[in-house]
């Protein structure tokens, strides 16, 4: 959800618009826009892209004095024209946009439902305005009917609302879903997320989980909920240090494509910071005292986070259990106050991840975050809040966050091998250097591999399913690229530890199917997936190698891509790149939108 005011250069519909761009990669199954005219409340909205909805109802031409807009990602109710945002009431007086789940609504239908109201839409959404416009009959009053209503939900939410009763405001609340207002000169603005107001102002306020309130052009209300304590709001202004630039494409024709050759420049600004702040080695004090050390998150995160596991095992010889963020059940029942929690997520709104945050909190474990986004909810809730500083990432599929937290994990797994005395300085100051060459071979690994990559590409286009195989720190790598391939370019692929492949996959293998395989620059692993190779190769497989220069493979594979060869700990950061290149020019070799796969979203902040 989105809504700027008037009072700038732009027409109303137009700035709503150009900000729904910006946060279209949140969700894009439909979308809509909402605004008080002269007379009354205008409402547009259907299913489709953006940019086909412009086309249809032309937003940009709208005027007005509020609105507010939405672009979807389905829960409740299938993608369609009546489920897209905004939703009203009955007598079309309240106006709401909704990103999260009401838990409560069918209890809420249903009596709302008694009391005669009638029901557009499937969605959960629509019932707020519908119990708004119930309290406002009660009220008279159309903050205290807001209050009301949103007292009454249970569930995540970050809500707007618009009426013609009080043209000059919206109003807003937030519970678990991202909300951030934007303070400009003259006028004010509330979004999901920073980048849709980064064209009009760059300070801003993150909307902490409680806070009720509104806005109008020169004035900015916020309220505590559970207290009813009125806050000071120029206390939570922030500058954001990125501009629009950074969530802008720079002549690349999508996010992704951008991402990825931006990774190096990401690096640099991570070993800057993991350089600069002090708080690292807090972090690694608390995990050198803790007497079980877990990490969680979701998708690329928790590869990420298996990653760490890895190479704090290997090197500190430290016992790390790391976890899918939506599993946290069973990890968080033995958890126990001498215990540290890392949770990983780029957004730092993932609902699994902050889940698993709270059941561990609950137990009185510590938590340590690593987030991309300064001050997002999983960094808020943590003791230890570190960074990533990747800058924005807009394109779906993960990339240089991928690369920027598995360099600053395995920069804390040296720096634990330290302090459990398992590396000598020497040691610990050359593994070090080499982590501070990244961005160079980064650099190496894309231009040796991106041609080799394109041409393979065009032979994947047609691949039904894929394996991708690897062993130890190779396999967090092998799953990554598994899912960039599933997620962006809709191959099957599924990765598996290359010596448990003869244990089922591989009976799947047949003359051509593709096997990618993932070598660590690690004599010992290097042997040891020769073998593998061998029998991949036995059964007719189409195999690829992403491996390092000089891996002997005597033509046993029939694509080979060659990587810089560096010490194991950087084989996320040689190996990934081509990957999520190959996932890329297929994805774009089919015709598809890299930065806007179906079904998915960035920032989940559903369960
Ligand atoms: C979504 C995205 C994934 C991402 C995951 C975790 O499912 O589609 O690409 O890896 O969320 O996101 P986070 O922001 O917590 O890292």
């Amino acid at each position: 959800g989105l809504c700027l005011h008037g009072k700038n250069t732009l027409r109303l519909g137009e700035a709503i618009y150009r900000g729904l761009l910006r946060l279209e990669y949140r969700g894009y199954d439909s979308a809509g826009i909402a605004v008080i005219s002269d007379n009354g409340l205008i409402i547009l909205k259907g299913k489709g892209k953006l940019s086909e909805l412009e086309d249809k109802y032309s937003f940009t031409s709208l005027e007005g004095i509020t609105g507010i807009g939405h672009t979807r990602w389905a829960t409740h109710g299938a993608p369609n024209d009546v489920n897209a945002h905004p939703h009203t009431d009955c007598n079309n007086m309240f106006a709401i946009v909704h990103n999260g789940v009401i838990e409560n609504y069918m209890e809420l239908k249903k009596i709302l439902a008694s009391k005669g109201h009638v029901f557009k839409s499937e969605t959960d959404t629509e019932i707020v305005a519908h119990l708004i416009e119930e309290y406002y009959k009660e009220t008279g009053s159309v903050y205290q009917a807001f209050k009301k209503a949103i007292s009454s939900l249970r569930g995540t939410y970050a809500i707007l609302l618009i009426t013609p009763l009080e043209p000059h405001k919206i109003f807003y609340a937030r519970k678990d879903s991202p909300l951030v207002i934007g303070v400009g000169n003259g006028y004010n603005a509330v979004a999901s997320d920073i980048p849709a107001l980064l064209e009009h102002t760059r300070r801003v306020i993150v909307v902490r989980d409680g806070w009720i309130g509104y806005i109008t052009p020169s004035e900015i209300y916020i309220e505590e909920l559970d207290t009813g304590r009125i806050l000071e709001p120029s206390r939570y202004i922030r500058v954001v240090e990125w501009d629009l630039k950074d969530a802008e494409k720079e002549g690349y024709p999508f996010f992704m494509i951008k991402e990825i050759y931006e990774q190096p420049r990401a690096l640099r600004s991570t070993i800057h910071g993991l350089v600069n702040d002090v708080i690292i080695d807090e972090a690694v004090k608390l995990l050198a005292d803790a007497d079980k050390v877990f990490i969680t998150g979701a998708g690329t995160s928790y590869h990420a986070s298996e990653y760490f596991a890895l190479t704090t095992m290997k090197l500190s010889g430290k016992p790390v259990i790391p976890f899918i963020a939506s599993e946290y059940e069973v990890y968080a029942e033995v958890a126990g106050s001498s215990d540290i929690l890392i949770a990983v997520s780029q957004s730092g709104e993932t609902m699994d991840t902050m889940k698993a945050v709270r059941a561990f909190k609950a137990k009185g474990c510590r938590i340590i975050s690593l987030t991309n986004i300064v001050d997002s909810a999983i960094a808020r809730e943590s003791d230890i809040a570190l960074y990533t500083r990747a800058g924005p990432e807009i394109g779906v599929a993960a990339t240089k966050t991928f690369l920027t937290q598995t360099l600053f994990l395995s920069w804390i797994s040296i720096l634990l091998a330290s302090e459990t005395g398992r590396l000598n300085s020497n040691e610990v100051a050359k593994l070090l250097e080499e982590l501070r060459n990244a961005p160079r071979y980064v650099e190496e690994s894309v231009s040796m591999s991106s041609e080799t990559v394109k041409k393979l590409a065009e032979k994947l286009v047609p691949v039904k399913s894929m394996y991708y195989l690897s062993r130890d720190i190779g396999l967090p790598v092998a799953r990554e690229g598994a899912l960039k391939i599933k997620e962006i370019a809709y191959i099957h692929a599924e990765a598996y530890p290359a010596g448990e492949s003869k244990h089922g996959p591989i009976a799947l293998v047949e003359p051509s199917f593709p096997v990618v395989f993932t070598v660590p620059s690690d004599r010992k692993l290097e042997k040891l997936l020769l073998g593998n190779i061998e029998e991949m190769k036995a059964r007719g497989g189409f195999v690829i190698s992403v491996a390092p220069q000089g891996f002997n493979l005597n033509e046993r594979a029939d694509i080979v891509i060659e990587v810089p060869r560096t010490h194991w700990i950087l084989t996320s950061l040689t190996h990934t790149p081509p990957l999520q290149l190959l996932a890329y020019y297929v994805a774009t070799m089919k015709g598809l939108d890299p930065d806007k796969p179906r079904n998915l979203a960035k920032t989940v902040t559903v369960e």
